[in-house]
């Protein structure tokens, strides 16, 4: 004598199993997929050395070869590891400081101007920070020192410290054009 109803439920159960495998496969396909959704659509996120949200310190100058007398000194920016989505990359130059010696510290300044984003020059013979592009000035200590300059906020002062006899800088960039100053990053 035959069993219908048990080859009926042996064939619903096949048809279970094999939508089940089905599913977990293309979950199991897409969730790689989706965790890597971010990472490629912003591959250069956080700080640039792939510790998300740590500022790294880099390395500037020996402090006993800035000028005495407060003289603003230029210095390339170059970060040992710069992670993104796919890479990383070594001794990348991310931007350039002016570092002030004042007395026994150091005063750090983004060599981008807040205005707009070019690259400010120190005058000497002015004994000022001044940024061709639309004639903003700014005194050594950072302050915008012409009120008729464009600038909406002073040069970008930059985290110190001195360590075994060298500066270093907690380099970062700021959103241009605000009066308050909004890390990029
Ligand atoms: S970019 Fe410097 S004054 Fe405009």
């Amino acid at each position: 004598m035959s069993e219908p109803n048990d080859s009926t439920d042996d064939g619903d159960r096949r048809a279970f199993i094999t939508k089940a495998t089905v599913g977990v496969s293309v979950a199991c396909s897409v969730f790689p997929f989706a965790a890597g959704v971010p990472a490629f659509l912003d591959p250069v996120s956080g700080n640039g050395d792939g510790d998300a949200g740590e500022i790294p310190w880099s390395k500037v100058a020996s402090f006993s070869a800035l000028p005495e007398d407060g003289t603003p000194t230029r210095f390339g920016i170059v970060r040992e590891r710069v992670t993104d989505a796919w890479s990383t990359l070594t001794n990348v130059p991310v931007g350039a400081v002016y570092i002030v010696k004042q007395g026994d510290q150091v005063k750090a300044f983004n060599l981008k101007c807040p205005h707009l984003g070019c690259a400010i020059d120190h005058r000497s013979d002015q004994g000022d920070f001044f940024c061709p592009c639309h004639n903003s000035s700014f005194a050594f200590d950072g302050s915008v020192s012409n009120p008729a300059s464009p600038s909406p906020r002073g040069m970008d002062g930059l985290e110190t410290k001195i360590e075994n006899g060298f500066v270093y800088v907690r380099f970062q960039q700021f959103r241009p054009n605000l009066a308050e100053k909004v890390p990029l990053i």
